[in-house]
């Protein structure tokens, strides 16, 4: 079995990036290998900016949510492309938290466009969000184009596009259970990095 943490990387309340994560939980949960997922959304977890100290408040939301990660097999990172970037609060999660959170374990990156973007922030999380998480994403990722027109539940959604993008979310969902049960043997055969606790 497997517990997943949904991501939703944008910290604007509404967001596409929240619609398409309660997509993505639809899609694990349709999964027999999947018992346990949760979202976390960025616009209402307040985490605060990476610093040197935290205030009690502080230290308590980033402890709920290290806690969150820690217990997780795998995790589906959903960002909004922004200026051709992902966010300033994803960013700043995977400065708060790190291999002891997302090590050896799955992540599949699923990026939201209102247009015809998206293909940023996939490169900008497989370059440099891993080295010192040493999360490990799928060779498989999801972009979500025109993300306002598809999962409204309304009549004038553009149902061809819904269909395709829910059946490669289901088939993505599968992939990274997949590996999720795969990576948890991994984990057990990890060799000491106690001497090398960054990546190179
Ligand atoms: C500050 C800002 C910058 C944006 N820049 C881009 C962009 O570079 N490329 C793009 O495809 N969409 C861009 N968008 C639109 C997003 O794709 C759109 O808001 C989409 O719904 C995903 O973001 P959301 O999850 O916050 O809703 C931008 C939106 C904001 C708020």
């Amino acid at each position: 079995m497997n517990k997943i943490t949904i991501i939703s990387g944008s910290h604007r309340e509404g967001s596409e990036s929240l619609k398409i994560s309660r997509v993505m939980k639809e899609k694990l949960e349709a999964h027999s290998n999947c018992d346990n997922v949760e979202i976390i959304d960025l616009a209402e977890v307040k985490l605060p900016f990476w610093s040197e100290s935290y205030t009690a408040d502080e230290k308590e939301v980033i402890d709920k949510v290290a806690k969150q990660l820690e217990s997780s097999d795998g995790f589906v990172v959903v960002s909004p492309e922004w200026h051709g970037m992902v966010t300033s609060a994803l960013k700043n999660l995977f400065l708060l938290f790190t291999s002891k959170q997302f090590a050896h374990k799955p992540g599949l990156i699923v990026s939201v466009s209102a247009s015809v973007g998206g293909s940023y922030p996939i490169n900008e999380l497989r370059t440099s969000s891993y080295k010192n998480s040493r999360l490990c994403y799928l060779p498989e990722h999801l972009i979500v184009r025109h993300a306002g027109t598809i999962f409204n539940g309304k009549d004038d959604d553009d149902k061809k596009t819904e269909a395709y993008i829910g059946k490669r979310a289901l088939a993505c969902a599968g992939m990274l259970l997949a590996y999720s049960d795969a990576l948890r043997t991994a984990r057990e055969m990890m060799p000491d990095m106690s001497d090398f606790p960054n990546g190179m």
